[in-house]
């Protein structure tokens, strides 16, 4: 696909359109795939968006083909591969990862030479494709949705092992976890819930709210406006958005009786930090694996230190883990619900990058079809 930007600086999303692209033979360790489901998420529309980083320049590419999620099938395995033709996999994110399997470079992102999903055809090296289950109770399109599960899984596991250092005795029960809306922060959310904690999310949407209430989690309205700008002014002037502001921390103050937080999940940035970190409680872990509006945040040490807060930041997850998350996954039953997604065809994908940006969706794990199942 090829973009352009527009003269404002933001994306036409018109420019979005099929072309062909030479994608070679696959090299020695490198299957042959069918990308089956791609998923539609925020390092995609930031790659459109050529911000934070421009992944062409970084990668020295003229052209890249985007889709770095998703479910694939594999035509032709390469030389060796305990792969099968015909196998379903998910795309996992190595590029390039440090000694202790943590990726550093992103497939089909920022790793240079890496050709994604948003292809009729790809290849991909195959450490990279993890089989699903073969008997699975699940849909392909369910699967598909697995990245932003798998991040949940690794930044839960650190941020949980993080409170739990202050707080060996406490009982999860009587503590709540929050999160600022998403994908992931839905995924973490069921895994803390698992772990005996009360747990809220934001949500801007009544649908959302609805999907959070089915899955035992409170949801709580989130503030409107700007909570960054929407401080008391010194004088007593309080903007309308400021009320919003105290009505949510003060939803927060109730549901913990007063004491915050234990754990506050913000992959939103600095226009929720300093909200974020009055929900948060003594001895609290704010924790983080995105960036989606900002990507600087500040804040008092002093005051983080004398509160025993811990700040938790991860990306993605550590490749020696992936079988047990997938294992997890199905025997657990913690995988996107149908009911949270929505699946576009593939020429459709330019509306889809449009409703994503402009916040039409409900669903929390959108798709893009690009070969029939
Ligand atoms: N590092 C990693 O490994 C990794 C992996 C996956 C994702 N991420 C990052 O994590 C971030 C979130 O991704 P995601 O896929 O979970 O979510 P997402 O689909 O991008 O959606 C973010 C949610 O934030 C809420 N929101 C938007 N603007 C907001 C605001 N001003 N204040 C409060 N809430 C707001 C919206 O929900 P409501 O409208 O319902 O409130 C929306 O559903 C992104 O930056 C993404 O790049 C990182």
């Amino acid at each position: 696909m090829d973009r352009q930007l527009d003269p404002g600086g933001g994306v036409d999303f018109s420019q979005l359109r099929r072309m062909p692209f030479d994608i070679g033979e696959p090299g020695d360790h490198e299957s042959l795939v069918e990308p089956i489901y791609g998923s539609w998420e925020a390092n995609v529309d930031h790659a459109l968006r050529r911000s934070p980083i421009d992944i062409c320049r970084s990668r020295r590419e003229k052209q890249i083909v985007l889709g770095n999620f998703g479910l694939v099938r594999v035509l032709r395995p390469s030389d060796g591969s305990p792969l099968r033709e015909g196998d379903f996999c998910m795309v996992m994110p190595f590029g390039r990862s440090d000694p202790y399997g943590y990726a550093e470079l992103v497939f089909a992102y920022d790793m240079p030479g890496t050709i994604g999903l948003l292809a009729e055809r790809t290849r991909i090296n195959s450490d990279l494709l993890l089989p699903i289950p073969r008997d699975t109770r699940f849909s392909l399109g369910q699967w598909a949705a697995y990245a932003r599960y798998f991040t949940a899984w690794d930044n839960w596991r650190c941020a949980l092992a993080c409170w739990r250092a202050q707080m060996p005795e406490a009982d999860p029960a009587d503590h709540l976890v929050f999160g600022w809306g998403g994908g992931v922060v839905f995924a973490e959310l069921l895994l803390a819930k698992r772990a005996g904690f009360r747990v809220a999310m934001s949500t801007g949407s009544e649908i959302r709210a609805q999907l959070l209430r089915k899955h035992g989690i409170d949801p709580i309205m989130r503030p409107t406006g700007d909570p960054a700008t929407s401080e008391d002014n010194g004088a007593g002037a309080r903007t309308e958005s400021l009320s919003h502001v105290d009505d949510f921390a003060a939803r927060i103050a109730e549901l913990t009786s007063g004491r915050g937080a234990a754990i506050v999940i913000d992959n939103i940035g600095e226009k929720l930090h300093a909200l974020s970190l009055k929900l948060l409680g003594r001895q609290g872990v704010l924790t983080t694996c995105g960036w989606k509006l900002d990507m600087r945040i500040s804040h008092l040490r002093g005051q983080e230190c004398i509160n025993r807060r811990l700040h938790v930041h991860t990306h993605a997850w550590r490749s020696l883990d992936i079988e047990r998350i997938r294992d997890f996954s199905e025997e657990a039953e913690w995988i996107a619900p149908p009911e949270s997604q929505v699946t576009y065809d593939f020429d459709e994908v330019p509306q889809l990058a449009r409703d994503y940006v402009g916040g039409n969706l409900a669903p929390y794990f959108p798709l893009y079809r690009v070969n029939e199942p």
